[in-house]
C-alpha cells in the first residue's frame, strides 16, 4: 500500500477502505509517513468530505494507535459525558457529583483549557491539594469505592489525535464534521465507558457557532456510537452566553457548590438536570426524562449530590472544607467592578470576547504551556434579557495583575449589545440526537 495511491485516490472523490484508512492513521502515528503526505491527505478529506463507513473507521483507527482505558472491573453502566466546549461551562462539576450519588459510576478523565475555553482539570486544581494525576489503579479504585474519579488522561490515550490535530490546527482543515467528530469520539471510546453524553454547544462562544453544525456534528457522533455499538445521546445547547455567571477556575467552583447546594444559576442548573436526567437514562436507571429529572433534582435538594462532591474532594486529597469556606480557595488582590456606560436590555453578547477577557485576566491559557491564575476571572451581573440601568455594574473582574484590568474593562464592555426593546431570554437546550432519530425543539 503507498500513501501517494490513498492521497490521489481521496483527492478524486473515492471512499477509502477500511485498510487504507488504518495505514495512513498507524503511518502517521509511528512517523512512517511524513507531515506533507498526511497533510494532503487531510486536505483531500476536507474537500471531498468522507462517509459514514469512512468516518467510523477513522475513529476506530485512532482508538487503536494508543492505550484503550478498561473499566471492566467497575460494576454497573459508566456514563461519561462530554462537552464540546464553552465559556463559564463548569457543568462536569456538578454534574459528575450529581449522577454519582444517583448511582452511576463515573469514571471521568478530563482535560486543560486552551483558549478562551476552559478545562475541568484547572477548575478542580484550584481546590487546594487535590490531586488530578491519579494513576490508573488509583483511579479505578475510587469508583469503585466511592462511584466517582475525575482525573487528567491516564495512560497513551489516543496518540494519534494528537499529532493529526495539530497538523489540522496548522493546514486549514479542523473545521471538518467527519474529523471533529472522529477527534472527539475516538477519545471518548478510548475512556472505556458504556455510553456517552455530549453536550454540543453552539452560538458565539462554542466551537459551532451554526446550529445546523451543532446538529449535523451531534449527529455524525452518534452515528459513530450506532457504528460501533455504543449508546449515545447528545444534547444540543446555547453558548451565546456564558453558562451561568462565573468564568474562572475558583470562581466556577463557587458557582458549582452554590448549584449543588440547590442556589445555583437558573441555567446552569436547568442543564445539569437536564444532562443528569439523560446520563441516567444512558446508565438504565430511569426510563424517561421526566423520571431522570426527579431523581436529579432530588440528588440536589437531599444534599446527595454535594456530599458526593465532599467525598470526591477528600478522595483525591483535596481539602473538603472549601464547601462551606470559599476563603480557603484562591483569591485575587484586585476586585473591580465594571459599570455600564450604556442602558436598556441586554440583546446579545459577545461570548467568545468574554472568554478572551477572562484570558486576560489570567485565567486561561494562551498556549498549552502558558501558567494559569486560578483566581483570576469576570463574574458577569447581566445576561441575555436582563435590564441593565446606566451605572449599574455589569461584571466584576478579580485579576492580580493590575496593568490587566483596564484591557478587560473594555473587553466587557463592548461584549454587551444593548436595544430599547424587552429581549426573550436565550432557549437553553434546541434539541437532542438520539439514535432514535434528532428532535428539535
Ligand atoms: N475538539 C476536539 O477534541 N477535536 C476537534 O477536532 C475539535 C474539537
Amino acid at each position: 500500500m503507498r500513501m501517494y495511491d490513498i492521497i490521489a485516490k481521496k483527492r478524486d472523490g473515492i471512499e477509502l477502505t477500511k485498510d487504507e484508512i488504518s495505514f495512513s492513521v498507524k503511518g502517521y502515528t509511528n512517523g512512517n509517513i511524513p507531515d506533507y503526505q498526511f497533510s494532503a491527505l487531510l486536505m483531500a478529506i476536507f474537500l471531498r468530505g468522507m462517509n459514514k463507513r469512512e468516518t467510523v473507521d477513522l475513529t476506530m483507527a485512532m482508538v487503536e494507535s494508543g492505550d484503550r482505558m478498561d473499566l471492566s472491573s467497575i460494576d454497573g453502566i459508566k456514563v461519561d459525558k462530554h462537552s464540546t466546549g464553552g465559556v463559564g461551562d463548569k457543568t462536569t462539576l456538578v454534574l459528575a457529583p450529581l449522577v454519582a450519588a444517583a448511582g452511576i459510576p463515573v469514571a471521568k478523565m478530563s482535560g486543560r483549557g486552551l483558549g478562551h475555553t476552559g478545562g475541568t482539570i484547572d477548575k478542580l486544581e484550584s481546590i487546594p491539594g487535590f490531586n488530578t494525576q491519579l494513576d490508573q489503579k488509583n483511579f479505578l479504585d475510587s469508583v469503585k469505592k466511592i462511584n466517582i474519579a475525575i482525573a487528567g488522561q491516564t495512560g497513551n490515550l489516543v496518540p494519534a489525535d494528537k499529532k493529526i490535530y495539530a497538523l489540522r490546527d496548522v493546514t486549514a482543515t479542523v473545521n471538518n464534521i467527519s474529523l471533529i467528530a472522529s477527534s472527539i469520539m475516538s477519545k471518548k471510546i478510548a475512556a472505556g465507558s458504556d455510553a456517552i453524553l455530549l453536550d454540543v454547544k453552539t452560538g458565539n462562544g462554542a466551537f459551532m457557532k451554526d446550529i445546523d453544525a451543532a446538529f449535523n456534528l451531534a449527529q455524525e457522533m452518534v452515528d459513530i456510537g450506532k457504528g460501533i455499538n455504543k449508546e449515545i445521546i447528545a444534547v444540543i445547547s446555547d453558548m451565546n452566553q456564558p453558562l451561568g455567571y462565573a468564568i474562572g477556575n475558583s470562581l466556577e467552583v463557587i458557582e458549582a457548590i452554590e448549584t449543588l447546594k440547590g442556589v445555583g444559576p437558573q441555567d446552569l442548573t436547568d442543564l445539569c438536570i437536564t444532562l443528569g436526567a439523560y446520563m441516567l437514562m444512558l446508565g438504565k436507571k430511569v426510563d424517561s426524562i421526566e423520571a431522570g429529572k426527579e431523581i436529579a433534582k432530588n440528588q440536589i435538594n437531599s444534599g446527595k449530590a454535594l456530599k458526593k462532591l465532599s467525598e470526591l474532594i477528600e478522595s483525591q486529597n483535596g481539602n473538603k472544607a472549601v464547601i462551606n469556606n470559599y476563603d480557603l480557595l484562591p483569591k485575587a488582590k484586585y476586585i473591580t467592578k465594571i459599570y455600564a456606560d450604556f442602558e436598556g436590555y441586554v440583546e446579545h453578547i459577545d461570548t467568545e470576547k468574554i472568554g478572551i477577557a477572562s484570558l486576560i485576566t489570567g485565567a486561561g491559557r494562551v498556549t498549552k504551556e502558558s501558567a494559569i491564575d486560578l483566581s483570576a476571572g469576570i463574574i458577569l451581573h447581566k445576561k441575555v434579557g436582563d435590564r441593565v440601568f446606566k451605572e449599574q455594574a455589569i461584571a466584576t473582574i478579580y485579576a492580580n495583575d493590575k496593568a490587566k484590568i483596564e484591557e478587560t474593562k473594555q473587553l466587557i464592555l463592548s461584549s454587551y449589545y444593548m436595544t430599547e426593546i424587552p429581549v426573550k431570554p436565550n432557549q437553553l437546550i434546541y434539541g437532542i440526537v438520539t439514535k432514535e432519530g434528532m428532535q428539535k425543539f
